[in-house]
C-alpha cells in the first residue's frame, strides 16, 4: 500500500492494558510513515514526575497544573520529563497504580488531551490510548479498538521485558489481579471512561500472532482510505 504522511490522516487506538496496542500500533505507524503517539506513557510522565516530586497523588489542583506545564518528549520509545531520560522508569507497579489514578482526575485529562490534539498539526498520526476514538479525536480517520481475554492479556504483560515485570519478579496471579484492578479503574471513573467508540472496529487479538494482527489492521486501514477515495 502506498505511505500516506497526510497531515489530516489520524488513527486512533484503543483498548484495555496487554491487548497490544504499543506493538501494533507502532508497526501500523511505520507501515504508513506517521508518528506514533503512545498517550499512556503521557499519563504515566506525570505521575512518574509527581512521585519524584513528592506531589500527594490526591492533589488534583497540582496535578492538573503539572500535567499541563511539564516538559515532556515522546520520541520513537524513548520518553523524558524534564530533562530526564525516564523510558524504563514508568513501567514499574508502583507508576500502573500511580498513573491510573492520575488518569482518574479531569483536571490532568484536560491538560494531556490539549497536548495530545497538538500533534496531529504535525503530520499523519497512530495514536494509542484508551480514549483516543471518543474523547481526544472523535473525528479520528479510523478507528481500532483492540481488545483480548483477561488470562492473555496478563501473561503478554507478564512476559513483556520493557515493562520491568518479565522474569520471576511478578506471578501471573499478580500481573492478572494488578491489570484487573486497572482495569476496572479505568473503565469507571467518571471522566473519559474506556469505551469503545460507536464507529470503531474491534479487533480481538486473543491468540493471534502481531504479524496476524498488523495484518488485521492495515487491511481495515486500506479498506477505508480506499473508500475515501
Ligand atoms: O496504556 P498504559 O498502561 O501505559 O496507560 C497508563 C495509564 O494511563 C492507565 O491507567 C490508563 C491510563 N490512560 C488513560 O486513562 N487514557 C489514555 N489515553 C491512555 C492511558
Amino acid at each position: 500500500m502506498t505511505p500516506r504522511t497526510s497531515g489530516e490522516l489520524v488513527i486512533a487506538i484503543d483498548g484495555p492494558s496487554g491487548a497490544g496496542k504499543g506493538s501494533v500500533s507502532r508497526a501500523i505507524a511505520r507501515a504508513l510513515g506517521c508518528r506514533y503517539v503512545d498517550t499512556g506513557a503521557m499519563y504515566r510522565a506525570v505521575a512518574w514526575m509527581a512521585v519524584h516530586d513528592g506531589l500527594p497523588l490526591d492533589d488534583e489542583v497540582a496535578l492538573g497544573a503539572l500535567a499541563a506545564r511539564v516538559e515532556l518528549t515522546l520520541k520513537d520509545q524513548t520518553v523524558t520529563v524534564e530533562g530526564h531520560d525516564v523510558t524504563g522508569a514508568i513501567r514499574t507497579a508502583e507508576i500502573d497504580a500511580a498513573a491510573a489514578r492520575v488518569a482518574r482526575m479531569p483536571g490532568v485529562r484536560d491538560a494531556l488531551v490539549g497536548r495530545q490534539r497538538a500533534y496531529a498539526a504535525a503530520g499523519g498520526l497512530v495514536m494509542e490510548g484508551r480514549d483516543i476514538g471518543t474523547t481526544v479525536f472523535p473525528a479520528a480517520d479510523i478507528k481500532i479498538y483492540l481488545d483480548a481475554s483477561p488470562d492473555e492479556r496478563a501473561s503478554r504483560r507478564a512476559s513483556d521485558a520493557a515493562h520491568g515485570m518479565g522474569g520471576e519478579a511478578a506471578a501471573l496471579s499478580e500481573v492478572a489481579s494488578a491489570l484487573a484492578a486497572r482495569d476496572q479503574s479505568d473503565r469507571t471513573r467518571p471522566s473519559s471512561p474506556l469505551v469503545m467508540a460507536d464507529d470503531a472496529v474491534l479487533v480481538d487479538t486473543t491468540g493471534i500472532a502481531l504479524d496476524g494482527v498488523v495484518e488485521r489492521v492495515l487491511s481495515i486501514v486500506r479498506e477505508r482510505l480506499d473508500a475515501r477515495g
